[in-house]
């Protein structure tokens, strides 16, 4: 008698209280790791807990798993810069904003006062003087509308009202004549046109926007829902742009760890000084760590170790050839 090849069975789904169980691990695997130090360079940073600490995941289809600080406000700092590119690509255009701001990585610290010699445009929007080139082409007829439409945009993104820590603001912009150097020179070359303390303003406003770490998963979340809000169904951004925003966070979104982050956790994402990281697994999830203390180039200590070890266990790293056949959402029946 001809025996019939075995059937695959389907694996035992884990449910979704296991993912929860299995931030928790995480989490208390990576709470005694002490290394860092929280970003002291503008005075309001420096007053965050080092010891604040969350994971939180968000699904395309608008769920959110949690653990730790997860409802602790920061101030979202550089991982604004994701967003506001994204504002940028729909008032510009792809091809207009690449005459402005190009989409190489540096290899040089966030703060690099450096700009391509050629083309004299910064290098990209992920690095500080992309991102203020980038913020002073947001359109509006003045400082108000332009702030409003950003407002509006965040709020598509986090699905409720997002408000800025003046404290901080006002200590960015004390403290700012790092960027305050890196917008007049690219004035002197004509990649900011508007006065350029309007556009460091609104840069410095932006970096102060008040959010939580579910709040980042599920700004995560929406990019890797192509741009749809994955709990309230707005719309943040065009469905076109998602590729842009997603191939400069891969090559750019962490700084000068870009290349060796791309290589281990392989996933588009972005860090900030505040200690929060977003990574987007497209079509899937987006993930969230917020820990304050930062490795000396400004990513998060434990945000790092955190995402490399879900990229691992999960088989999440974009190239990873098993990926086909792990998943996510079927692994987590979270669908
Ligand atoms: O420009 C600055 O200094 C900050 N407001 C934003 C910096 C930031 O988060 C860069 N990140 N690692």
């Amino acid at each position: 008698m001809t025996q019939l090849p075995a059937q695959p069975s389907e694996p035992t789904l884990p449910s979704s209280s296991a993912l929860v169980a299995t931030l928790e691990e995480l989490y208390q695997r990576y709470l005694p790791l002490r290394d860092g130090k929280v970003a002291d360079y503008i005075p309001e940073l420096a007053k965050m807990n080092p010891d604040c600490f969350s994971i939180c995941i968000a699904t395309v289809d608008g769920q959110v798993y949690e653990v730790g600080d997860s409802e602790q406000l920061f101030t979202i700092q550089s991982i604004s810069k994701v967003f506001v590119h994204g504002l940028a690509l729909e008032d510009y255009g792809r091809e207009r904003l690449l005459t402005k701001v190009g989409v190489e990585p540096t290899g040089d610290a966030f703060n690099a006062i450096v700009l391509d010699e050629q083309s004299k445009r910064p290098y990209n929007p992920m690095v500080n003087a992309g991102a203020i080139a980038i913020t002073s082409l947001i359109k509006g007829a003045d400082a108000t509308e332009k702030l409003n439409r950003m407002l509006d945009m965040f709020r598509r993104y986090v699905g409720h009202d997002i408000f800025i820590d003046v404290a901080t603001y006002v200590s960015e912009r004390s403290t700012g004549d790092r960027n305050r150097a890196m917008g007049y020179l690219m004035h002197h070359f004509g990649m900011i046109e508007d006065p350029v303390d309007d556009a460091l303003d609104l840069y410095f406003q932006q970096c102060s926007l008040m959010v939580n770490c579910r709040d980042l998963a599920v700004m995560a979340a929406t990019l890797a829902n192509q741009g749809v809000n994955p709990q309230t169904g707005d719309r943040a951004v065009e469905a076109g742009y998602v590729r842009d925003i997603l191939s400069v966070m891969y090559t750019c979104g962490m700084y000068n760890f870009a290349g060796e982050w791309a290589y281990l956790v392989g996933l588009p994402a972005k860090s900030g000084v505040c200690g929060g990281i977003i990574a987007i697994v497209p079509d899937q999830i987006g993930i969230a760590v917020f820990s304050p203390p930062l490795d000396f180039r400004g990513n998060s200590v434990r945000g790092v170790k955190v995402c490399e070890a879900l990229s691992h266990q999960f088989g999440l790293h974009l190239f990873d050839s098993s990926r086909g056949c792990h998943n996510f959402l079927k692994h987590w029946s979270v669908k």
